[in-house]
């Protein structure tokens, strides 16, 4: 039986009004369960590669679908976590992650039974009563992370989500998401600046290059699970992090000037 891939990106580009074309005959399947990174030089089109997957732009040339249909119609599957957790400070923990809910107009009941098992599955479940004030980055986006699983995706899109981290605060919700990521069993699809993080998280690295944004390389990661602080200490990571590292520095230095 053949299985429908989860994301299927066939032959897609997309040109900004304004002559930039930000993306150029990208093709990129991923299969239901895989952690798929970004990674690339700035303006290399990760963050619009999302945008297309998630729906919110449309392609200018391809075909994108998502579980065998067209993102724009697959909302429902998918959630997206923006780099800076944009948290409304006048609302607490709770009411910040049942905000989507609410706007659905879901009953009340149900609304703070998901919200409390979002909370605990974050490890929030005694802050719900906080306001964002009162909480540490790491938090916050712990609580950006609650507020995107409680439509219950399968799905994930995270555009640098840790990247305004210290990196012990990134290293443990690295842990964390994986955490969850196994026990969920999520397809993700996750944007990052760093080599370290991309390949602690991944099953496959997708290395993007610029101008225009292509696939340059696509490197399997095949460090075993589950991937624990300990895996960042063996040199099975430590070659797979060089390896990633010099793919990257050969795109930037075969990236015409920006711009
Ligand atoms: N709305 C837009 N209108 C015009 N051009 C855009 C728009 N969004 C992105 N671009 C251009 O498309 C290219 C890719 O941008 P994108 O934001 O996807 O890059 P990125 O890889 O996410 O970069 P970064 O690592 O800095 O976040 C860039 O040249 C950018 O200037
Ligand atoms: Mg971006």
């Amino acid at each position: 039986m053949v299985t429908t891939p989860e994301i299927a990106i066939d032959q897609v580009s997309k040109q900004f009004r304004g002559g930039s074309l930000a993306l150029d005959n990208v093709s990129l399947t991923v299969e239901k369960g895989e952690f798929v990174s970004l990674l690339g030089p700035s303006g290399c089109g990760k963050s619009t590669l999302l945008r297309l997957v998630s729906g919110l732009t449309p392609a200018t040339q391809g075909t994108i679908t998502v579980n065998g249909i067209e993102p724009a119609n697959a909302r429902e599957l998918m959630s997206f976590i923006f780099q800076d957790a944009t948290l409304l400070p006048w609302r607490t923990v709770e009411q910040n992650v049942g905000l989507g809910l609410e706007l659905e107009g879901v009953a009340r009941p149900v609304l703070e039974k998901s919200v409390n098992a979002m909370l605990s599955l974050v490890g929030l479940e005694n802050l719900a009563q906080r306001y964002p004030r009162h909480l540490s980055g790491g938090m916050k986006m712990r609580v950006s992370i609650a507020r995107a699983l409680v439509s219950r995706p399968r799905i994930l899109l995270l555009d640098e989500p840790f990247a305004a981290l210290d990196e012990m605060s990134r290293d443990r919700l690295n842990e964390e998401l994986l955490r969850l990521y196994a026990e969920q069993h999520w397809t993700v699809l996750f944007v990052t600046h760093s080599v370290a993080e991309a390949v602690f998280l991944s099953s496959r690295i997708v290395v993007l290059a610029p101008h225009p944004g292509r696939v340059a390389h696509v490197v399997p990661i095949d460090l075993p699970w589950p991937r624990t602080a300990d895996t960042r200490l063996s040199d099975a990571f430590d070659e797979q992090v060089t390896h990633v590292s010099r793919l990257l520095r050969s795109v930037q230095a075969a990236a015409p000037e920006a711009r």
